[in-house]
């Protein structure tokens, strides 16, 4: 035989069908009151690339993801922003739009919506209500709510009281 395996990329349609998937996508995240001011460029379309090439890679299509931004390492990429359950939700909703738009085959449809599911979960970092603290720009997750101003440099948070003979020479 010399046939080579198909990827699940090329039986659902290669790139036409990830860039509709990620077009339909990025529509529904436009219109987000909570999910479009996480984004950092007010443009999309840089962030519908990465998705792109990140969801083609993975599904066996080109390695352009790779060669563009290395090791994905999605968890710490999703670090600075606020993904708490109802961005996650949020997410998948506009996700199950777009997947629905493709008519792919069930099993192909299973397939990639179990996987969409079980990563969108594996992003949640916090589960503090949207708009607590100084997440309430959807960034800075990682700030706890009486924290330093977004952007206040780390080193100068005292976290624990100097020694006396230091504190008063
Ligand atoms: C659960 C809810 C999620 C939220 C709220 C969210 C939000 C975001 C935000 C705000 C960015 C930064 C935009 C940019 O500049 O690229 C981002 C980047 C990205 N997200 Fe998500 N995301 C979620 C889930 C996921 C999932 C499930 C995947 C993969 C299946 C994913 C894949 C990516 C990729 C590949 C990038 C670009 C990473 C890079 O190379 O910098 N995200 N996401």
């Amino acid at each position: 035989m010399t046939d080579s395996p198909v990827s699940f990329y090329d039986e659902v349609g290669g790139h036409e069908t990830f860039v509709k998937l990620v077009d339909a996508f990025y529509r529904g995240v436009a219109t987000d009151e909570v999910l479009k001011p996480m984004y950092p460029e007010e443009d999309l379309g840089p962030a519908a690339h990465r998705l792109l090439m990140f969801l083609e890679q993975y599904w066996g299509g080109p390695a352009t993801y790779g060669e563009e931004r290395g090791h994905p390492r999605l968890r710490m990429r999703h670090a600075p922003y606020h993904v708490n359950p109802d961005a996650r939700d949020r997410w998948l909703s506009h996700m199950r739009a777009a997947v629905d738009g493709l008519q792919l085959s069930p099993l192909h449809e299973a397939t990639l919506w179990d996987y969409l599911q079980r990563a969108a979960h594996a992003m949640v970092n916090t589960f503090e209500p949207t708009g607590i603290g100084p997440s309430s720009d959807g960034r800075d997750a990682t700030v706890a709510p009486n924290g330093p101003a977004p952007g206040t440099p780390r080193t100068s948070i005292p976290l624990i009281a100097p020694p006396p003979d230091v504190a008063s020479p």
